[in-house]
């Protein structure tokens, strides 16, 4: 039987789950030439072992180990690099996703002649479950904000499940963003053409095995991927994340001044000086866990990189204010000139901290 559908899971400690998924596809999939990509991001639970396992017995199952590397989107779109097959699916290794659509997916393809197939949870014969109104909300509101903003028209644009012509991936492959959980969106967005769909309802099972992944950050990730989206042609992302947190950093700043001069009575020297330090531990902390989340520093990296990171803006206060003290002697203006300043230190600071304490390499 030929190759025709390549389905694409991303899997981070999913040990408890490959087998079970193996065995559906298989069963759901029978008469369809198949296999099963797992894309891993070396999971301490040895998730990549478990399937390479399985696959000496079963050629439809592949696996591809990534080192140093974390991202559920990244994650899917290099599988999807990997596959020859015409068809492409993305789908979670929990079970959540509902493998019984697939072959729908698969025949509005193949015979109805769409490009993308969604798995969606709002709409007729679908939905998410006893999920908590919090999580309710969020993914509401995500989904407003992506149609007002990004123009999306899907019912469920932050699925993670979905079916996808290769012709139409390639297209779009060298544009999309490739940050945080949204691949989905990503690829939509990234699409010249607006791509035909067929959207199928599915009901958003409970997790099989282990645990989520999902957290606050991919508030963030998203973020992020809205600004990619529009602006990010013309600014790198990572600068714009960096340089929002470094606005929340002046934040600090001043209520820790603020504090030391009015509560504890310190004088200005020394309040200004603990504003400074307590600022740039917070800003070194959201930058670790947020900006450079794919790259986090832990344990002793974690202590090395926040020296680092204070010796790094040191040098763009100081180029801040050389800058800053310049332009102001010459034209003074002094928002203009603070604001020159504030440029010059961001940039250095982000470019300085980029090589310096998040440099790109494999970290074990
Ligand atoms: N390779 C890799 N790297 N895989 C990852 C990573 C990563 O950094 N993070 C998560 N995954 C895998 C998980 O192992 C799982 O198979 C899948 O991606 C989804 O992760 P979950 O942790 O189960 O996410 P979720 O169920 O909360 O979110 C799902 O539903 C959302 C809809 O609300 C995902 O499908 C989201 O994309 C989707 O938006
Ligand atoms: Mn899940």
């Amino acid at each position: 039987m030929s190759l025709k559908l390549s389905v694409i899971v991303p899997t981070f400690n999913e040990i408890e789950n490959i087998e079970e998924i193996v065995r559906r596809l298989d069963l759901t999939l029978k008469g369809i030439g198949w296999e099963v990509i797992f894309v891993d991001d070396d999971s301490p639970d040895a998730t990549a072992q478990k399937a390479k396992e399985i696959s000496l017995a079963d050629a439809r199952v592949r696996c591809i180990k990534r080192i140093g590397r974390r991202g559920l989107s990244s994650a899917c779109v290099e599988g999807m690099l990997s596959s020859s097959a015409p068809y492409l699916a993305v789908m979670d290794a929990d079970l959540q996703h509902d493998e019984s659509i697939l072959p729908d997916m698969l025949r509005a393809l193949d015979q109805e002649n769409y490009e993308l197939a969604v798995g969606t949870r709002y709409m007729q014969g679908g939905g998410v479950g006893d999920w908590d109104e919090s999580r309710k909300n969020s993914s509401k509101l995500a989904t407003v904000i992506s149609q007002k903003i990004l123009g999306v028209s899907l019912n469920d644009p932050m699925s993670g499940f979905f079916m996808i012509k290769r012709e139409a991936f390639d297209l779009c492959a060298y544009r999309l963003s490739n940050m945080g959980f949204k691949i989905l969106l990503d690829i939509v967005v990234s699409s010249r053409e607006k791509l035909s769909v067929k959207e199928v309802p599915f009901h958003f099972r409970q997790r099989l095995a282990g645990e989520s992944k999902l957290d606050q950050r991919v508030i963030w990730d998203y973020f992020l991927l809205l600004i990619d989206k529009t602006i990010g042609q013309y600014v790198p992302t990572k600068l714009i994340s960096f340089a929002c947190i470094g606005a929340m950093g002046v934040v600090v700043h001043l209520l820790v001044l603020g504090v030391a001069l009015n509560i504890l009575k310190q004088p200005f020297t020394i309040a200004q000086s603990a504003a400074v330090v307590l600022a740039m531990i917070f800003n070194f902390n959201l930058n670790n866990i947020l900006t450079y989340r794919d790259q986090k520093l832990t344990g002793i990296g974690f202590w090395t990189g926040l020296l680092k990171f204070m010796l790094a803006c040191s040098i763009g206060a100081l180029a801040n204010v050389g800058v800053a003290s310049f332009i102001y002697k010459d034209y003074g203006y002094w928002v203009f000139s603070g604001l020159a300043g504030v440029l010059v230190g961001v940039v250095w600071n982000y470019v300085a901290t980029s090589l310096v304490v998040w440099p790109k390499k494999i970290n074990k």
